[in-house]
């Protein structure tokens, strides 16, 4: 379904919707999505990797997820759950295949991006790769996380970037085991229970770098990769693949996630940013929720799609774009981008950049997650159930 431009919905609920922001514009509080289901009559609940959200927006890997401050402010500000920064995996002598990938960041630039299709988005332009640090580093900052996140029922989630061999190469098994051992330690003291989730990410450079230029090599990975890390702790993790979008074409882009399906992932998050390999950058904007989106209607129009959950993440800088996602399967979404945008983009005038930017996904007058959720409401395509609106019937049909 492509949704129009502007969202028809009655003056009445306009008003209502009004009203709530203009109460929770100054100081967005961490509760949003219960004042909104309480206020609105609209069910904001989402999933992520089998866990139960109170709405669908995740911080996303990357730069934004590197300190203690920030996982203790989103979590003050009600994120959904926070993907830490992706760690490189290391054996027991410190030794990581990926090294490459640790270098330090360099600053980052937002900036506009006037898609290929003419629609102008954000973008954040970054040189850098993983986190810079050790593992022993990263185990500290999980450990803390989750005590910080705990006290507010936050989720957080690591990440990891496991070694990829080129060629026939072997996998380096022992980077798997040893870091996967390493985060379910953190895991199992912090008291956690259960399977611990966890994202093997794919990376954007990855997919720019010379080991990415063989599609079977590609296709080894995404079959292989999720047998290893379940190897190295058998059913104590849940594992996240983050697809990365790589340098061939959408029908490749198809075969990766058909590639992926055999060794059951647990959920997937589809998918990380284009790479411009003329200019070396990764980018995102609308190019790339374009392309997530294609891709996504090519995979649920094969006749035996049969996919994992899904957690999208692409330019989702409003409850549009996550309406357009959750359309095509995805649970949940995870941004970046839109944590990064001026403060004027956002319809909250006070609190943290976090709490601004949900405030703003979620009640946007034009653009939120609820006037979109009562666009479809009011053009059949949403029905209410035992008097509410419900974002997961977008993505499951019972
Ligand atoms: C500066 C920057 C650093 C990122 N670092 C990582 C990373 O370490 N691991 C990862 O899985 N994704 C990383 N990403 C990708 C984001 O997690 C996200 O999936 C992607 O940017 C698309 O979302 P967006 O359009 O909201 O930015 C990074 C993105 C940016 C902009």
């Amino acid at each position: 379904m492509i949704l129009p431009t502007q969202a028809t919905v009655s003056p009445g609920r306009r008003r209502r919707l009004a009203r709530l922001a203009e109460q929770t514009r100054a100081n967005p509080p961490a509760d949003l999505a219960a004042a909104i289901r309480n206020d609105l009559g609209v069910n904001l609940s989402a999933r992520y990797g089998g866990l139960s959200l109170p709405h669908p927006f995740g911080k996303a890997s990357g730069q934004l997820s590197t300190t203690i401050l920030q996982v203790e402010a989103d979590a003050a500000a009600g994120i959904a759950f926070v993907v830490l920064k992706t760690v490189i995996a290391e054996d027991e002598s410190g030794h990581r295949a990926m090294e490459a990938w640790t270098v330090r960041e360099t600053r980052m630039k937002v900036e506009k991006r006037r898609s290929a299709g003419g629609r102008e988005g954000w973008t954040v332009t970054w040189k850098g790769r993983g986190w810079h640090g050790s593992l022993a580093e990263y185990r500290e900052f999980f450990e803390r996380s989750l005590a910080v996140a705990r006290g507010r029922d936050v989720p957080v989630i690591p990440s990891v970037k496991y070694h990829l061999p080129q060629g026939g190469e072997p996998f380096r098994e022992e980077e798997y085991r040893h870091t996967t051992q390493t985060l379910l330690d953190v895991w199992n003291r912090a008291g956690c229970g259960g399977p611990m989730l966890l994202e093997k990410d794919f990376s954007p450079t990855l997919a720019g770098d010379d080991r990415a230029k063989q599609r079977d090599s590609i296709l080894r990975w995404l079959f292989e990769v999720p047998h290893l890390i379940q190897a190295a702790a058998p059913g104590r993790t849940r594992v996240g693949m983050k697809l990365m979008n790589a340098l061939f074409d959408d029908r490749f882009q198809v075969e990766m996630v058909r590639a992926a399906l055999p060794a059951h992932p647990a959920f997937l998050v589809v998918f990380n940013r284009l790479f411009d390999p003329e200019w070396k950058v990764a980018f995102g904007g609308y190019d790339l929720s374009d392309r997530n989106l294609r891709v996504l209607d090519a995979l649920l129009a094969l006749p035996d799609a049969s996919l994992p959950p899904l957690c999208a993440t692409g330019n989702i800088c409003s409850g549009r774009m996550m309406v357009e996602y959750a359309l095509r399967g995805a649970e949940s979404g995870q941004v970046h981008t839109f944590f990064q945008v001026p403060l004027s983009e956002y319809t909250a005038t006070g609190g943290s950049r976090t709490a601004r930017a949900l405030h703003t996904l979620m009640l946007h007058p034009d653009e939120g997650l609820v006037m979109w959720l009562w666009h479809l409401n009011e053009h059949n395509l949403l029905p209410e159930r035992s008097g509410e609106i419900r974002f997961l019937d977008l993505v499951t049909e019972e």
